[in-house]
Formats: structure tokens, sequence, C-alpha cells
């Protein structure tokens, strides 16, 4: 699994974007040739996405291109482009605004052809499938299981809110009006299901307001309570905080540790199935728990600073 904490968007129409990215600590870049270009402007960013990835150092960051969504004029010449171009460079293509399991499966299908075509390791790059509208999020479960090259499913929130007509102008916040429970609590825990029925990751979209730090802060902080693997990062001020929020804490990473030390012991050397860790009984679940904080713990390059006696 890639660790995928901070996910940040890149224009593929700005070049010396493009170069800054590469000096952030972020854990995944995404070139847009998306929403964040201008229509006049995609063949040109096409061309800066092949230059930049082939040139570029991209050294530790999983390397993602965003290509328009299927209903566009766009779609099928941005995935030749680049694939054709810098396919040897390129982790997964995202998808936005999937709609149903066929949208990844031409992609799919596509993404076969350019590998056999161009004598690549044909399955090697991965889909990001976004989820954008009330059809996608109803059509989950297939858009899920539509493909071996799926890894995440990725929240979009702006064009979300948009699509069902949430009252809402600022993208992650609770619509005015709204004063009981969390507006977004149904798409998250959905779209979290749906992934981890197919073992995919989960990934929380944009949060627009980039100078309000701790807003981005309090939205990460919902999504990673509820599992979700990570979150989009569009400007710098955003990079450490996405980090911190989706890493365990080195208490909580520790524990795990901890846990998954004391278990096997004790299942291991005493047998025993359901034993007492300090005030706290562990057994099976607790393992498969602290499995899943010690994975992330791991990928987040934390190192224990504790360790078990008997
Ligand atoms: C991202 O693409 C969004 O629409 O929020
Ligand atoms: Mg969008």
């Amino acid at each position: 699994m890639r660790s995928r904490r901070s996910v940040l968007a890149v224009p593929g129409s700005n070049p010396r974007f493009l170069d800054k990215a590469q000096t952030l600590p972020v854990d995944e870049v995404f070139l847009d040739l998306e929403d964040s270009v201008a229509p006049a402007a995609k063949q040109e960013a096409r061309k800066n996405i092949v230059t930049a990835l082939r040139e570029g150092d991209w050294s530790g960051k999983t390397r993602v291109v965003r290509v328009n969504d299927l209903t566009t004029q766009w779609a099928y010449r941005d995935v030749i482009e680049v694939v054709e171009g810098a396919g040897e460079f390129v982790d997964c293509l995202m998808l936005p605004k999937v709609q149903e399991p066929t949208d990844v499966v031409w992609l799919d299908t596509l993404l076969t052809q350019i590998e056999q075509a161009m004598g690549h390791e044909v399955g090697r790059i991965g889909i990001e499938a976004q989820i954008e509208n009330a059809r996608g999020l109803v059509n989950v479960d297939a858009v899920a299981g539509s493909s071996r090259r799926l890894e995440t499913l990725v929240f979009g929130p702006a064009d979300f809110m948009a699509s069902i007509n949430m009252r809402t102008l600022v993208v992650g916040e609770q619509p005015p009006g709204y004063v009981e429970g969390d507006a977004y609590h149904y798409i998250l825990m959905r779209l979290l299901m749906a992934a981890r029925m197919h073992d995919l990751q989960v990934i929380d979209g944009p949060y627009l307001q980039i100078k309000d730090v701790e807003g981005f802060e309090k939205v990460a902080r919902r999504a990673a309570a509820l599992g979700f693997d990570g979150k989009w990062v569009l400007h710098p001020s955003q990079v450490d905080a996405a980090n911190a929020v989706f890493s365990p804490t080195q208490e909580d990473y520790d524990h795990a540790e901890l846990i998954l030390e004391a278990y096997d012991y004790y299942t291991s050397v005493e047998k025993r199935g359901a034993v007492m860790l300090g005030d706290e009984m562990i057994d099976e679940a607790s393992r498969k728990m602290a499995l899943v904080v010690a994975a992330k713990g791991r990928a987040a390059g934390l190192t224990r600073t504790t360790s078990f006696t008997p």
C-alpha cells in the first residue's frame, strides 16, 4: 500500500507550480488536466506534464495525473498523450466525476491498449476514481469493484456539494442552517464502506480556504477519525497538517506495536487468547486494530520508543 496522507493538487498549466511541487514533503502529487486547467490551456498542460514527469525529481512521491472526465472531448487524448509520453513515470491516473463502473472499465481498457502498444507491463498503472455526484455515490459499490487497477476512491466535495444542491459555499464546512450532526457523514461513510469492501484506500478532497489551517485540520481530523487514509492539499500551508493528522500519534503507534508484540508472546508462548496488557484486555480483535495503526505508523516513518517485557 502506498502512503497517501497528503495528496498535492498541481495545475498542469503552471510550470512554476510543477517545479515547486517537487520540493514539498507530500506523499502523492497529482498533476492536473481537469478543473484547475482552463479549456484553452489543456493541450499545453499535457506537454508540461509529460516534461515534468520525465525530467523532474519526484522521488519519494506517488505520481498521479488527473485526466478530464469521460463526458469531455479531452479525456481520451489526455490518457494517450500522458501515457505514451511518460507512462514509465506515472503510478496512477485519476479519473474525475466517475458515475458508473463502466467509466473505470473504459480507462482500464484504454490503458491496457497503450501499455501493450508501448511494450510496457500491462496493469502496472493504477486508477484513482473520484466520486463527485449523486450517481457516482449511489453506484459506488460497483465502481469500487470495477477494475483491478483501482487503488483509491476519492471524494470530490466541491463538485459533489454543487451536484446535490447543498447550501454551502465553504467546502468542507457545515451548510448554514444545519446544526445537528455532520452533513458529510453519510457520504464519507458510504465511500469508506465501498472502499474497504474492495481493499481500496479512500481519500478526502480539497479544503479551499487555504489561509485557514485550523479549518483544514478540523475537516481533515473528521475524515481521519472515520478511517480515511489522506486528504488533498492545495497549498504548502496544508501539507504538514495533513501528514500529521493522517499519521498515528507516537503514543498510539507505540501502543499498537506493544499490543502486537504482547499478543504474539501470549498466544504463542503462553497459548492464551484473551490476556491483560496493563489494565487493558486484548484479544484477536485488538490485534487487528493494532495492525492498522502500526501499519500507518510504519508507513509514516515512525519508530518505536517503547518495548514489551512479559
Ligand atoms: C474535487 O475535484 C472537488 O470537486 O472537490
Ligand atoms: Mg471535482
